[in-house]
């Protein structure tokens, strides 16, 4: 099958992985508007294209924490991927490496982080979930950093989970919890309960070692439901600054006061971003949210944005409302659902070839260039 956008891959990704597991990475927050939002109000920018530029070279290579990347858009963290395809984590970095993009592993990934740092030369950037149990938190910092992971990111958008209808409404729990209506799901997904079987079901490998040594998986799944991250605030931001001495990012920042709080706390960086709309359902939307992030915090403290972003004028669009650079959590996981790592490897290479494209079409021959002139509605 050819992909040729978004949309392909969700719908290809909609019938080749079972029902749960579809819904829980296409899934926003209760009525899913922030989900929606997050996509229409990148959607509803518009460019001013500017003519007559010679375009013949097109440079989308762009700066991040001193190092250059082929794109400037990289992975975001995408916890249980094992559940959307088994092997999901390992087809993630490897398609960034390739790509020389970065990618950020999360907590709750289903493969060790020590595998990623091994299987990326270095190059994989750790997400946190700062867990209830201060001593979790700071061996999972210390982990990280023995391992020399570069980049810390601290996600704070998540004190609770969200609450998401449909993972609700399908029972989605770890282990899967056996019902008839699951046993329908899986039995029309033969491929996937194949590739599950050989891989054995998704477990949290970050964290499970932090569970009872003898704990059943019922157990497990007890431990893994209390370590929610309600004590972080400000001071536990500044606790790990202090015990983590590399580049920290916050994220999951909307508020331009937070953004300075932020930088003001010792961050390097922050990600405006909702979560793909999975945490509060009635969010502002990340791009709404981006300029006066921006202009709070000035005009050279890394500023990343996530959530909604679908194709290459997006990223264009972010690069322009002042993001240095983007992250995409459901587009790669979406490409990896419908036709694994060579189906992940055409999504990054249409996002690239789009970005390009508009970028020759608005008249801006370097991504790095890109700014709020590039804009013609309100929002600038
Ligand atoms: C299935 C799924 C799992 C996610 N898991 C995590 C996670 O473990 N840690 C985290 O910080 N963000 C997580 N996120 C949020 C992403 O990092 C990112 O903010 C979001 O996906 C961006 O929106 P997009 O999906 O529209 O690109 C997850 C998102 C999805 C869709």
């Amino acid at each position: 099958m050819s992909f040729t956008c978004y949309e392909d891959f969700r719908s290809r990704a909609r019938r080749r992985i079972p029902r749960l597991a579809f819904d829980y990475l296409d899934g926003g927050s209760g009525d899913e508007v922030a989900a929606r939002e997050s996509v229409d109000a990148i959607d509803r920018v518009r460019f001013m294209p500017r003519a007559l530029v010679n375009v013949d070279r097109i440079d989308v290579t762009k700066e991040l924490f001193g190092r250059r990347y082929a794109v400037p858009f990289g992975i975001a963290p995408v916890g249980l991927g094992g559940l959307i395809w088994p092997g999901a984590d390992r087809m993630l970095w490897e398609a960034a490496i390739k790509g020389d993009m970065p990618y950020v592993m999360s907590t709750a990934a289903t493969t060790p982080l020590e595998q990623a740092v091994e299987g990326t030369g270095g190059k994989a950037w750790f997400q946190l979930y700062v867990a209830k149990d201060e001593a979790v938190a700071d061996d999972l910092v210390d982990r990280a950093n023995a391992l020399g992971v570069e980049v810390l990111f601290v996600t704070v958008d998540v004190p609770v989970p969200g609450r998401r209808l449909r993972d609700i409404r399908n029972g989605l729990a770890l282990p899967l919890r056996p019902s008839p209506r699951l046993a329908v799901d899986l039995a029309t997904h033969p491929a996937w309960c194949l590739a599950l079987a050989r891989s054995g079901s998704p477990r949290l490998a970050n964290i499970e070692r932090y569970a009872d040594p003898g704990a059943t998986a019922g157990q497990l799944a007890a431990f893994m439901a209390t370590q929610s991250s309600g004590r972080l605030d400000w001071d536990v931001l500044r606790h790990i600054r202090d015990r983590w001495p590399r580049k920290l990012v916050v994220k999951g920042i909307v508020s331009p006061d937070d953004a300075v709080r932020a930088r003001d706390a010792g961050a390097d960086g922050l990600v405006v971003s909702t979560h793909g709309g999975r945490q509060l359902a009635s969010t502002i939307a990340s791009i709404d949210a981006l300029p006066s992030v921006r202009a709070a915090v000035g005009a050279d403290f890394p500023v990343l944005l996530d959530s909604g972003v679908r194709n290459g004028e997006h990223v264009a669009k972010a690069l322009a409302l002042g993001a240095d650079f983007v992250l995409m959590g459901r587009l790669p996981m979406m490409a990896i659902a419908a036709g694994g790592g060579e189906a992940l490897e055409t999504a990054f290479a249409i996002v690239k070839d789009d970005l390009a494209r508009a970028l020759a079409l608005l008249g801006v021959p370097k991504a790095e260039d890109l700014g709020q002139s590039a804009i013609a509605t309100a929002l600038r």
